[in-house]
């Protein structure tokens, strides 16, 4: 049997292995997935348990992104991307043991707001936070052409470092919001009921769109406020599910054979994800 792992810290809230499992059984795979909380120190181990064979594939959630990089032998991901969440043994070449690393975060949600039909070209984005997932979230941006990127984060170095990678994106102070169409939360407020993000509503014309890297609480006070007042919302969760399918189809590619199974995203599997 396969063995398949989704490791971060924490990883109890983590819903991969619903997902992967159930699309391993709808594909008549004999393979498991399960979570795994490590620490930094494990992480080279782990890797290496791809290369000799005991796991076959690895999904890296919060904080690892980042740290598994040195581990790998080689990444397939934008160079200002410096975020992996796909680990699997290289498939191109038969017989390889190269280990690659790829992002799928960047294709999940494009596959979010393609799904909706929403269309950021000449928008104005407003993104909130400077955390793990937002570079991939300006990449996928960037790529739509919206009118102008603005981002504001309470630590502004962090904010700064990524006008470093996209010197594009305009810097606006936290808690000051300009005139958007789309505003996206990527920080991590919200996950607590109480999370508060600082805006005022009263100062946002009617008729925007709000979305939440966040899906798990379904609605955010962020997202809750807002569509009270009538504005378009999206969470996060096609966002997730898209990059596991994304995932999925790089862990199932047989070289020379088939380029990877594309599970089916249909209601019985968005009903997984619910009630956790
Ligand atoms: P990481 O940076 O380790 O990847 P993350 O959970 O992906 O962590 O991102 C955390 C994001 O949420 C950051 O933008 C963080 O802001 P700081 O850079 O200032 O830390 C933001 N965040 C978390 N808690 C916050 C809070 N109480 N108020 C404002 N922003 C917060």
């Amino acid at each position: 049997m396969k063995k398949y792992l989704v490791i971060g810290n924490p990883i109890d809230h983590s819903l991969s292995p619903k997902l992967h499992n159930y699309w391993f059984e709808e594909n008549n795979i004999d393979a498991l997935y399960e979570k795994k909380q490590v620490e930094e120190i494990d992480l080279e181990k782990i890797i290496s348990d791809i290369r000799n064979g005991k796991i076959e594939g690895i999904n890296v959630t919060v904080p690892f992104k980042k740290s598994v990089i040195p581990f790998l032998d080689k990444t397939e991901i934008p160079e200002k991307i410096q975020s992996v969440n796909t680990i699997y043994r290289e498939k191109k070449i038969k017989n390889s043991n190269k280990i690659v690393g790829t992002n799928t975060d960047i294709l999940g949600f494009k596959n979010s707001l393609a799904q909706i039909k929403y269309n950021a070209k000449g928008k104005k984005i407003f993104i909130l936070g400077a955390g793990g997932v937002t570079p991939s979230i300006i990449y996928a941006l960037e790529e739509m052409k919206p009118s102008s990127i603005m981002l504001s984060n309470r630590t502004k170095e962090k904010a700064e470092s990524l006008k470093n990678l996209f010197p594009q994106i305009e810097i606006v102070e936290w808690g000051h919001i300009k005139n958007f169409d789309m505003i996206i939360n990527t920080t991590s407020l919200g996950l607590r009921e109480k999370d508060k993000l600082p805006i005022d509503h009263n100062l946002i014309e009617p008729r925007k769109f709000f979305y939440d890297v966040i899906y798990n609480p379904k609605k955010t006070n962020f997202l809750f406020e807002a569509e009270k007042r009538g504005h378009q919302i999206e969470n996060g969760k096609m966002m997730f599910v898209y990059q596991a399918q994304e995932a999925f189809r790089l862990f199932t590619i047989v070289p020379n054979i088939r380029s990877g199974i594309l599970p089916s995203i249909n209601k019985k599997v968005l009903k997984l994800l619910e009630n956790d």
